[in-house]
């Protein structure tokens, strides 16, 4: 098993990435972080504690991270996941509570009990671990990779260049990758392979108990947003596409590359710039996500939801 730190803004796509990481038995979800994001800390981190009374996940510590990027105002994206940041599904009033701690200091701790090097899931912007790197520098040797989802080798989805996570917090962006801490990175170019198609709703829908029902809804609210937004047939199932890449890496091909993070460009703030041909000279300095294997994604992610539902007595 993998010991895993899932960084996340749920969010849709995050909430299914928390029950994948949960749910599969090639990962051990040592704790949940919560950052600004998809909505503001409070909704994000509320809807993490939804996510967990829901599917039962109970003895996993949620920690509330950083309330806003490090340097500028906070960019939520209530038009893809509504006022809530979780819209679709009513969510019964949450039991599983977070811990006190902020969550850089519940990492930091986690990093330090821990007896082996763990790996670190951001699915939101990079805000809370680019403040553990600068608060706690040592604890990068505590970690073995960061496998991340977000930025693009191609376009972007909230600027012609700018993928979302990146966008919202590029200088945070700009420490993660410059940090010497292994990246992975799954960027759009990849998540938008992995969509959510009627048969992948159904198949949710086919699970049963507590989570089957909740899960399809969810996803139908996140298609109606996509194609609303983008006239996309199915939305792209982003965040999972990082947990499946540390439970197994044969789903998820990379190839080593330079990635910079533009912070000033007037019209590419946030772009991470992939240089594949190594055409800057520059020593690569993260894994690329550049193919999916579809079917196996999701056949995993169906049969991980299903262990959960299982052992909450559900489907
Ligand atoms: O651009 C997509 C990413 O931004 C996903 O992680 C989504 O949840 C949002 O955080
Ligand atoms: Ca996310």
């Amino acid at each position: 098993m993998t010991p895993v730190l899932l960084d996340c803004d749920p969010g849709h796509d995050d909430a299914i990435a928390i029950m994948l990481a949960a749910g599969d038995s090639a990962v051990d979800l040592l704790a949940i972080t919560t950052v600004a994001g998809n909505q503001t800390l409070g909704k994000t981190t509320l809807n993490a504690l939804r996510v967990c009374t829901l599917a039962g996940i109970r003895d996993v510590p949620v920690g509330a991270g950083c309330a806003r990027p490090l340097t500028r105002p906070l960019r939520v994206a209530a038009d893809v996941h509504g006022a809530s940041g979780l819209d679709g599904p009513r969510f019964a009033e949450p039991t599983v509570r977070a811990v006190g701690e902020h969550a850089v200091d519940l990492v930091h701790r986690v990093l330090h009990e821990h007896p082996e090097p763990v790996t670190v899931v951001p699915t939101g912007p990079l805000t809370n671990i680019a403040l553990l790197l600068t608060r706690y520098p040592g604890d990068a040797a505590r970690i073995r990779e960061i496998v991340l989802m977000g930025g693009s080798t191609e376009r972007g989805n909230v600027g012609p260049y700018a993928e979302f996570n990146i966008f919202v917090d590029p200088e945070a962006a700009a420490i993660v990758f410059g940090s010497g801490v292994p990246v992975t990175m799954c960027g759009l170019n990849v998540t938008h392979q992995a969509l959510v198609t009627p048969d992948v709703v159904a198949r949710l829908e086919a699970l049963g108990g507590e989570l089957g029902p909740v899960c399809a809804e969810l996803m139908t609210f996140f298609a109606s947003t996509y194609r609303e937004l983008w006239g996309f047939e199915a939305p792209p199932l982003h965040d999972p596409v990082a947990v499946a890449r540390v439970i197994d890496p044969a789903l998820v091909e990379c190839v080593d590359a330079h990635v910079a993070i533009e912070v000033a460009g007037e019209h590419t703030r946030g772009a991470t710039v992939v240089d594949l041909h190594g055409y800057l000279g520059h020593a690569p300095n993260a894994k690329v996500a550049v193919g999916l294997d579809v079917p196996r994604f999701w056949d995993r992610l169906v049969a991980a939801l299903g262990r959960l539902n299982g052992r909450r007595g559900g489907g």
